[in-house]
């Protein structure tokens, strides 16, 4: 795909992120089976300048995080993939492509929307990138059943391209505020925890002692308990941070993490000391829950 990309310096956008991008695209095409040659504008920018054409061209007068404006008009039931014929009549020699329309992005909802989803940033304009390009292939989300075509193919189109999920640096900024809260005067020894879930909630925990010390429950317990208990039971990362070293999660909490998430990434924390490691390599050989137990399969 030709990913003619226009960026408004005002945006804050970064030249670095244009591999990503049209990576992103050219998976999109893939994931769709796109087998026209097809071009697709692409306008990087702020909150003010999309909610002006949000106004212009919908009538909705306040921003938005992305806008598409599709060329080709899909006879219902058809996609990009499926009408090659479709895509052929808007082909633009001067492009020497189809050009399928144009997408507007606006990198301030990329910021708030990452910092919402506990995503990283890169993630978050990918996903509204192939969210847009999706529109122009022809999918919509306004009945149940198309949202979760449009949904599945947007997940396939992420899975192949090689994006940092999360912003590792939100989470320990988490862990690190959730500390304040622990309740530690026997051991003195404080613990914060943010767990993200695969939905993109973020759940922290501090540690919470007692008198009958045996009661105790860690940070990371604390997390994942708020977590399982408000319906989520997939996870992706758990940010741990202490104050005096780095303090990796106990045996207790590998187990109790290991049946929700046995692929969790896990990061340590404390002061400007970083470590990770997944929950696998911190607990080899571990023994879990069956798939039909969590009901995955
Ligand atoms: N603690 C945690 O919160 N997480 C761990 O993984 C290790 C231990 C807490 C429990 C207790 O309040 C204190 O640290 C000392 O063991």
């Amino acid at each position: 795909m030709i990913l003619d990309i226009e960026t408004r310096p005002e945006s804050g956008f970064s030249e670095a992120w244009l591999p990503l991008l049209q990576s992103a695209a050219d998976a999109a095409e893939h994931v769709e089976g796109v087998s026209v040659r097809t071009a697709v504008h692409l306008l990087i920018t702020n909150d003010q300048e999309i909610h002006t054409i949000n106004k212009a061209y919908r009538e909705i007068d306040r921003a938005t995080d992305v806008l598409s404006f599709p060329t080709v008009s899909y006879p219902s039931g058809t996609h990009a993939g499926t009408a090659p014929g479709l895509l052929e009549q808007e082909y633009d020699p001067d492009e020497g492509a189809a050009c399928l329309g144009d997408i507007i992005i606006s990198m301030d909802h990329v910021r708030s929307q990452a910092l919402e989803y506990g995503h990283s940033l890169e993630r978050e304009l990918c996903y509204l990138l192939v969210h847009g390009l999706f529109h122009l292939f022809g999918y919509d989300h306004m009945q149940e059943d198309e949202k979760r075509a449009m949904r599945e193919m947007e997940e396939k189109t992420l899975a192949e391209i090689q994006v940092r999920e999360y912003d590792q640096d939100v989470l320990i900024a988490k862990a690190k505020e959730a500390l304040t809260f622990s309740y530690s005067p026997y051991s003195l020894y404080r613990v914060g925890a943010c767990l993200l879930g695969k939905s993109g909630k973020m759940y922290t925990g501090c540690n919470i002692e007692s008198a009958s010390y045996g009661a105790t429950n860690c940070a990371e317990r604390t997390a994942l308990f708020k977590a399982v208990s408000e319906g989520e039971r997939e996870f992706v990362a758990i940010a741990v941070a202490t104050e005096k070293f780095l303090g990796w999660p106990c045996g207790i909490c590998r187990q109790a993490l290991y049946e929700f998430a046995p692929d969790l990434q896990v990061i340590v924390a404390c002061g400007d000391l970083v470590d990770t490691a997944s929950l696998r390599e911190l607990l080899p050989h571990g023994f879990g829950a069956a798939p039909d137990v969590l009901g995955r399969e």
